[in-house]
């Protein structure tokens, strides 16, 4: 196992929308244990494949240390197939963005499809703060970041703090 280097903003590919995973093998889990360690070594909630570099389809979730209850999870191909029109804002930071955080608007419920470690294709509805993390990590591997789903002056309040040197990544 290994701690992967987490990409920052503005590493092109935080852009790019992932290659679908066909090989369900040893190396997809491998692949996906040190995306695991990495997340957990940074303390995130959520991580996409390619904020480790990794040009594959792939986010994993845990958000146990705030929902006991819940079990870590690993959605391959995810995609989301219903969301609620009911939203809630809330505030997100984002390990591509480290020390930023502002509030998004996300879908309290959603529904998403997508295949387990061993190309099982399940359902999963989720809500809250599952619902918002994968809204989040799903977004990443279609190339979107948490700043381009918040309102337009808080995009500009982003960009103009950053053009400033004002955060750094
Ligand atoms: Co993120």
């Amino acid at each position: 196992m290994s701690v992967l280097k987490i990409v920052k903003y503005p590493n092109p590919i935080l852009k790019k929308k992932l290659k679908l995973v066909v090989n369900f093998g040893l190396q997809l889990k491998s692949t996906i244990r040190d995306m695991f360690e990495s997340m957990y070594t940074y303390n995130g909630i959520g991580l996409a494949a390619n904020q480790v570099g990794i040009d594959l389809a792939v986010v994993i979730v845990d958000i146990s240390k705030v929902e006991k209850q819940t079990i870590p999870l690993a959605l391959i191909n995810p995609v989301i197939t219903m969301y609620s029109d009911e939203k809630e804002l809330k505030e997100e930071g984002c390990l591509s963005f480290p020390g930023y955080y502002d509030r998004v608007n996300r879908s309290k419920y959603l529904e998403v499809s997508y295949y387990d470690i061993n190309g099982k294709p399940h359902k999963l509805q989720a809500e809250g703060l599952l619902a918002r993390v994968l809204q989040h990590e799903i977004d990443h591997i279609n190339g979107i970041n948490f700043i381009q789903r918040m309102t337009l002056k808080k995009q500009a309040k982003f960009y103009i703090l950053y053009k400033l040197g004002k955060c750094k990544f």
